[in-house]
């Protein structure tokens, strides 16, 4: 392929730390992803956003009501408006015993504002969200991408994983910079099952598959394996199904819990 990064030549098996280590700290803020560092991770995952003046922000959400104090769509508030919120206390009050003074009113990252606090050292798993919504959101990204040199004058980078639901936003991504390794995400309903030729055509942009593990079984792995792509299944939390998705041949998975899966790997 013609992608540069590390983990995927190494074959090391990638522990991708959801949303940040999010099982202990309010997820997309600045104390989870340093803790999904602390507990070595090997890519920080971010969901993304634009907000109403163009901004990528760190968000899982189409609406800001979940994750902070304030309410409506991201695409209907400037930066200004969301630095505003309290991303943070919501947690404390869900979590009473992972509560945190200091998860009290943390702020909404921006994509720059995490790429200068973790640099070109650590790894990113970036997902485009409702790329729909947002027009343009590929092209910012990857002038944020350029701006921060994490891609180089060739345009490759060795940090970086782009990964989305949308197809098209992927190809969009592809037509733009086709040396970024992206990954094509899936959430099926029912127990799955994948096919040569659809896997033959993820593989003209994609350089791996990450689908909802719960639906997903060993033969699904076997399909995707045979057709040299990367398998890195979301959301696995419980030792079990870590266990059983490295058994299956996974490359790696995205969890909310990156020391547990550290624990499973080193027992391997
Ligand atoms: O990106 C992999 C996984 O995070 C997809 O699900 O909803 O947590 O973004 P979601
Ligand atoms: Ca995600």
């Amino acid at each position: 392929g013609n992608h540069s990064n590390s983990f995927i030549h190494e074959k090391k098996i990638v522990n991708v730390a959801h949303r940040g280590a999010s099982g202990y700290a309010p997820e997309h803020t600045i104390p989870a992803y340093q803790m999904g560092e602390q507990m070595k991770g090997d890519y920080i995952e971010i969901d993304l956003q634009m907000t109403k003046d163009g901004r990528l922000v760190a968000m899982h959400d189409e609406k800001v009501d979940r994750t902070t104090n304030g309410t409506g769509l991201v695409k209907d508030l400037t930066l200004a408006e969301i630095k505003k919120l309290d991303a943070g206390t919501w947690f404390n009050e869900k979590y009473p015993q992972l509560a945190k003074e200091v998860y009290e009113g943390l702020k909404v990252p921006t994509l720059e504002e995490v790429f200068k606090k973790f640099g070109k050292k650590a790894n990113y798993y970036i997902e485009t969200k409702s790329p729909d919504v947002y027009p343009g959101m590929e092209e910012e990204l990857l002038q944020v991408l350029e701006e921060y040199k994490m891609v180089d004058s060739k345009g490759r980078t060795k940090n970086v994983l782009i990964q989305s639901f949308s197809k098209e936003s992927l190809m969009k991504v592809h037509d733009l910079n086709p040396k970024l390794p992206l990954v094509q995400l899936f959430s099926y309903k029912n127990q799955a099952t994948i096919s040569d030729e659809e896997l033959e055509s993820i593989k003209e942009y994609a350089v791996g598959v990450g689908p909802n593990f719960s639906k997903v079984d060993g033969q699904y792995v076997k399909m995707v394996r045979n057709h040299d792509l990367q398998f890195h299944p979301y959301t696995v939390n419980e030792r079990a199904d870590m266990k059983k998705a490295l058994e299956w041949g996974a490359t790696g998975l995205f969890t909310n819990y990156p020391d547990v899966f550290n624990e499973v790997l080193n027992e391997y």
